[in-house]
């Protein structure tokens, strides 16, 4: 169930024999998020911890202006001049909208060469998207001693995302790749950018992912539409009270106000993201405690929330968490990530995951027709070259 670790020797050599140069290396991981979805945006908090899947870019510099870049899992290649990146709806976007980046922020950069890899399921809501933007991002960085800190690529890397991808997310999911720590979830305020390492201390407990293998195509347009919602309830809010910024000067009572009166189901947005704020911060005492049970109550708790008010599931992910919630080894569970397919989110006892995996991988494919895929995740550090004793820049 636990697939091997990542082996990049195929991407190496796949470089020197397309280029005839020897690579410098990158990882930069995917994320999962323990507790506070959706609230990135909204200038709140979340919990997230970048894990053992990683993108991988292996780039050497050019002579001229060109990119050359090479998709392994695409198996494509694509060639252009720097001041000629433009969006393409493909995994180049991902690539060409930081370069996009570096020339907005007028940082001059020369040609290069980069072949693109990774072990992040795509579409499963694991940030394969902000892996590749960060681990690009960093490449560049070193390659051409641009000397950007790890905040600037961070919100680069998000600024990529909302320009190329079209996606107007938040900052956590790069945040979370390029802050990543082994062992340790990142509570992250979202508004002042405070951060703190949260030691994962759960005995006896694995985090399993249950990846639907479902991915909606509504998700980006209703991820974008749930932000003008929450936007919008702020917009009314603010009308009376001009110091309000965010849905983190926002209370409930405010919502009642000023919200309900004008549209429920905008009213039941805002408030969801309201209680899932403060829900992460009793979350973090639990996870600091050691008090996983509580923790995963909330996480049940999230997940309601997320189906029925922000309306962000599905009905396959909604299954999944209904399915292990009265199961004795799961002490929580809910949807991550962005919503409409990708993976659920489950704390279960470490004697019990693989009479477990067994389990809701039958009892998914009856109910859905769909293969489960399930992992355990190890957490890891953050964006980081590779660099094997001795072979720095070996071909
Ligand atoms: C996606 C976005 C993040 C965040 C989550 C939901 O992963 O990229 O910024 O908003 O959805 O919490």
């Amino acid at each position: 169930m636990i697939p091997g670790k990542y082996d990049a020797e195929p991407l190496k050599e796949n470089f020197r024999e397309r280029f005839h140069a020897a690579p410098m290396l990158f990882r930069s991981p995917g994320r999962i998020n323990i507790i506070g979805e959706h609230t990135d945006y909204n200038e709140g908090f979340v919990l997230p911890a970048a894990i053992d899947k990683a993108a991988y870019v292996a780039i050497s510099q050019r002579n001229d202006d060109n990119i050359t870049l090479a998709s392994l899992a695409f198996n494509e290649t694509y060639t252009c001049k720097i001041a000629e990146v433009r969006p393409l709806k493909s995994w180049t976007d991902y690539v060409l909208g930081v370069v996009d980046q570096l020339s907005k922020h007028g940082i001059a950069i020369g040609g290069f060469n980069l072949a693109l890899d990774g072990d992040i399921t795509i579409g499963a809501g694991l940030s394969s998207s902000a892996a590749v933007e960060c681990s690009v991002l960093y490449a560049l960085n070193e390659l051409f001693a641009l000397g950007l800190s790890k905040i600037q690529m961070v919100k680069m890397a998000q600024a990529a995302e909302h320009e190329f991808a079209g996606v107007k997310c938040g900052i956590m999911d790069q945040f979370a790749s390029v802050f990543g720590k082994a062992a340790h979830a990142i509570q992250l305020d979202c508004r002042s950018l405070e951060y703190q390492y949260v030691p994962l201390h759960m005995e006896g407990i694995k985090i399993v992912l249950f990846n639907s293998n479902v991915s909606h195509s509504l998700a980006s347009s209703e991820y974008n539409t749930r932000r003008q919602q929450c936007e919008q309830g702020v917009a009314w809010v603010k009308k009376y009270m001009p110091e309000v910024q965010s849905l983190r000067d926002v209370s409930l009572e405010m919502l009642q106000e000023h919200v309900l009166p004008k549209d429920t189901l905008i009213y039941k947005r805002c408030k969801y993201v309201l209680e899932e704020n403060l829900r992460l911060l009793t979350a973090c005492d639990d996870l600091k405690k050691g008090d996983i049970a509580a923790l995963g109550q909330k996480m049940f708790r999230t997940h309601e929330g997320l189906s029925k008010e922000y309306e962000v599931s599905c009905t396959e992910l909604d299954w999944l968490v209904q399915y292990v919630r009265n199961e004795k080894d799961v002490l929580g569970a809910r949807m991550m990530g962005g919503g409409f397919g990708g993976c659920s989110i489950n704390l279960v006892k470490e004697n019990g995951v693989d009479a477990l995996v067994e389990k809701v991988s039958a009892q998914y494919w009856k109910a859905t027709g769909l293969t489960l895929s399930a992992y355990a995740v190890q957490i890891a550090n953050g964006t980081e070259e590779i660099v094997q004793p001795g072979e720095k820049y070996a071909v």
